[in-house]
């Protein structure tokens, strides 16, 4: 089997796809429009992650899954966050399908393991396969198996910087619900300052200065996604980070238009 290289990895948050806010609220008027949008790119080679919202962090919250197995009522938790996450990449599947993408959903918490949270073993045959076939695989973050913790939950930052390495990837676009990444929280400080242009050292640099998570993102916020894809920028890949609740910027990322927004660069 030749070695597929692909050209993008997107990532669509769960903040963009759900409203954080509530529980288990999807919001489907975006996810079309997104599916919409991906359609219209025409990307080849194009791997999608999408986050878990208000359907995954509630619920590994709840059971303290990210920590790890404790004790025996997590399990019935563990089912219930892999399974929300399924009912929202149902969701997006359904929108992508109808819209005519070639995608095909590929569930982690049945082809990946971690060690201590770090994927280790990801039996990534079949996703391969897919990709020299032309079909645009569909992933998202999820609840999984740990060697050392039993289970934990693994965030779809994590999975496309992994993603980008291991396939190739030329970029990583990731659509988010502000307009890239600030000099500091632009929901709580108003006056924070948009960083257009960034390096690894600049990002660095950001992870001691940015604030801490909200509380019920189990997989960390802004701080966390940056620190996940430092060791892709460092590779080569350019992050775009966009705002994927703004019409058509997913789209212009796709397609390598010039976009408002965050680039990360090597140096
Ligand atoms: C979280 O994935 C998945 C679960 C909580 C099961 P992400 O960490 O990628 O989700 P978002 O984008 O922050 O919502």
């Amino acid at each position: 089997m030749s070695e597929p290289r692909v050209d993008t990895i997107l990532k669509i948050g769960g903040s963009v796809i759900t409203d954080k806010k509530g529980e288990l609220a999807a919001k489907t008027d975006e996810i079309n429009r997104i599916a919409e949008e991906i359609q219209k790119a025409h990307t080849q080679d194009l791997v999608v992650v999408h986050g878990g919202g208000s359907f995954g962090h509630p619920y590994a919250q709840r059971y303290g899954l990210k920590e790890g197995f404790k004790e025996e009522s997590q399990k019935v938790g563990f089912s219930e966050t892999h399974h929300v996450m399924t009912v929202l990449n149902g969701l997006v599947m359904d929108a992508l399908v109808w819209h005519g993408v070639q995608a095909i959903s590929i569930t982690p918490s049945s082809c990946l393991i971690t060690e201590s949270g770090r994927i280790k073993d990801f039996a990534d045959v079949p996703l391969k396969r897919y990709l020299n076939m032309g079909f645009m695989p569909v992933l998202y973050g999820d609840a999984v198996l740990d060697t050392k913790l039993g289970f934990t939950i693994l965030s779809g930052d994590q999975l496309i910087s992994y993603l980008a390495l291991e396939l190739r990837a030329k970029r990583i676009v990731v659509g988010v619900d502000v307009d890239g990444v600030y000099e500091s929280d632009p929901k709580t400080d108003s006056n924070s300052k948009l960083l257009k242009n960034l390096t690894v050292q600049d990002l660095k640099e950001l992870q001691t200065k940015l604030g801490k998570p909200t509380s019920t993102d189990v997989t960390g916020g802004m701080l966390g996604k940056i620190t996940e894809l430092v060791p892709a920028v460092e590779q080569g890949i350019t992050v775009i980070i966009v705002n994927a609740t703004k019409p058509n910027l997913v789209y212009k990322a796709l397609k390598g238009d010039p976009v408002e927004g965050t680039i990360i660069r090597k140096g």
